[in-house]
């Protein structure tokens, strides 16, 4: 989509939609008084009848009001002005996208950046709306046609506000990038959307990028480096594994990278602990985490941030075969330690381990893994939030605070060496499961041991990456968090 400012008087404004906002029970303010006033109290009446509603997120289009040349403008609820906050003004955005979209209109003009209650940030307000509205904007056609007269994404939005604040839709182009990226390849078919596709894609990216790089690792580099628990996971698959490393030096000199660790298992079955069948097309996700590192790179790369970072992602498909690896087994990971194997579904944590081993090597400022990791993490927190685990509290508060400011939230859970021992095995260093209980944290404690040393944080995104069921697909989550701890780390 198309992002540009527009400071002409919005009942001057020629556009197929403008988006204005009211709040209940309040005077109208900003775009919205000014049409009232040009339309004779034409908004003021239509409320007072309740032909326009203003309850939180509620949508009425209106058409060919006197004195506003805009043939339609959409009126977005705020609802009550005391319970407005950031994620409900998000929420809001979000719901005027989607409106849009399902409406056929491809242009816009958005005036919701203007409210003045709640004592928010301008940038911030514009930023977001630009970014939400092209979220919900995005749709999926990489194996479908889209439906003719309905659900024709904007193509281009004008928001309030001068020159002066081209920044924040400069910034709000990179996230919105971000999250498209991330959400197409989340939804590709395992078919499609092989561990060799994502290193093409990543190498496509890289060629539109100033100050980027790749290297891609294939299996045989990866066997002279050891990274056997990696390559265990991909050993029953036609489609063999890949680590991608892509590389963006935006501080021109060698100050320490932020790295970010994504786990790409681009079709997840169980392997020889087959998952049931039930949901199981769904376990495309599995690669939510690489692809919302993949976005965060494109971002970062988009705005040139004054960073210097790098993205590792572990790609691999984890099937059963006669070649794949089973539960018994004893993986002597990259770092010399011994994982034995009790569930071939805990593939995550092993494509990982080997990714942060190998990640030590660019002597991370902050090392960063994004998962899917444990369903047990949907369980705990579902769709709102990613679980969020450090042993350090600076980083991780880093990690909850980007969250907060993108409307992309993580919670964190503890990482307390009470846990470790539910990974005791008695053939190796540590077994590959630690049981039903605090699965997501056992999860956790498994990746910490094999990053002594490091700052280092653990995001699983099992819950907010993918939207389960019914209206099913990914969300690019939590491109937003990243891209902002990014933004955050750069200022
Ligand atoms: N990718 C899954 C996690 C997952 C499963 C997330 C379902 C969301 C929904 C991961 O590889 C996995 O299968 N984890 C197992 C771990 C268990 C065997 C210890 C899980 O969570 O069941
Ligand atoms: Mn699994
Ligand atoms: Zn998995």
């Amino acid at each position: 989509m198309k992002f540009a400012l527009d400071t002409t008087p919005v009942t001057e404004l020629q556009t197929a939609c403008l988006v204005i906002g009211i709040f209940e029970q309040a005077p109208l303010e900003g775009s919205a008084k000014l049409i009232d006033e040009a339309s004779n109290g034409a908004l003021q009446e239509l409320i007072q009848s309740g032909d326009v509603d203003s309850d939180w997120k509620s949508t009425t289009m209106l058409h060919g009001l006197d004195g506003v040349c805009a043939k339609r403008i959409l009126v977005m609820g705020f609802g009550e002005a005391e319970k407005f906050s950031p994620v409900r003004y998000d929420e809001v955005c979000k719901s005027a996208g989607k409106y849009l979209r399902d409406h056929a209109t491809t242009s816009a003009h958005i005036c919701l950046n203007e409210i003045v209650s709640g004592n928010m940030d301008p940038h911030w307000l514009l930023r977001q709306a630009a970014v939400s509205i092209d979220w919900a904007n995005y749709l999926y056609t990489a194996t479908k046609a889209p439906k003719k007269d309905d659900n024709q994404p904007l193509i281009s939005a004008t928001f309030a506000g001068g020159n002066d604040r081209q920044a924040a839709l400069d910034e709000a182009r990179g996230f919105a990038r971000g999250y498209q990226r991330s959400r197409a390849l989340g939804d590709l078919p395992p078919n499609i959307c092989t561990p060799a596709y994502l290193a093409e894609i990543a190498k496509e990216i890289v060629s539109d990028y100033e100050n980027t790089s790749i290297e891609i690792l294939e299996q045989e580099e990866m066997e002279v480096l050891k990274m056997s628990a990696l390559l265990a996971v991909g050993r029953g698959s036609a489609n063999k594994p890949r680590l991608i490393i892509l590389k963006y030096d935006g501080k021109k000199d060698d100050s320490q990278p932020i790295v970010l660790v994504g786990k790409g298992i681009t079709f997840d079955t169980g392997g020889i602990s087959l998952k049931p069948g039930p949901n199981m097309e769904q376990m495309k996700f599995d690669m939510g985490g690489a692809a919302s590192v993949i976005g965060a790179f494109e971002a970062c790369a988009d705005m040139q941030l004054p960073i210097n970072l790098i993205c590792v992602v572990a790609a691999a498909e984890n099937m059963p075969d006669g070649n794949a690896y089973r539960p018994g087994d004893v993986l002597t990971s990259m770092s010399g330690k011994t994982i034995e194997i009790f569930n071939t579904d805990a593939e995550g944590r092993l494509v990982l381990c080997d990714a942060l081993t190998y990640s030590e090597r660019f002597k991370p400022a902050a090392l960063i893994n994004v998962a899917t990791l444990t369903g047990a993490c949907v369980i705990a927190l579902g769709q709102h939030a990613s679980a969020i685990m450090s042993l350090h509290d600076d980083l991780a508060e880093e990690l909850i605070k980007a969250g907060q400011e993108a409307i992309d939230r993580g919670w964190r859970l503890p990482l307390w060496e009470d846990y470790q021992s539910q990974l005791k095995s008695t053939f190796a260093d540590m077994k590959n499961v630690g049981g039903m209980a605090a699965g997501s944290i056992t999860a956790g404690c498994f990746l910490s041991r094999f990053t002594k040393g490091q700052r280092w944080a653990h995001i699983d995104c099992a819950g907010s990456t993918w939207v389960w069921g019914g209206d099913k697909g990914s969300t690019g989550r939590p491109v937003g968090l990243l891209t902002q701890y990014l933004v955050n780390q750069a200022a």
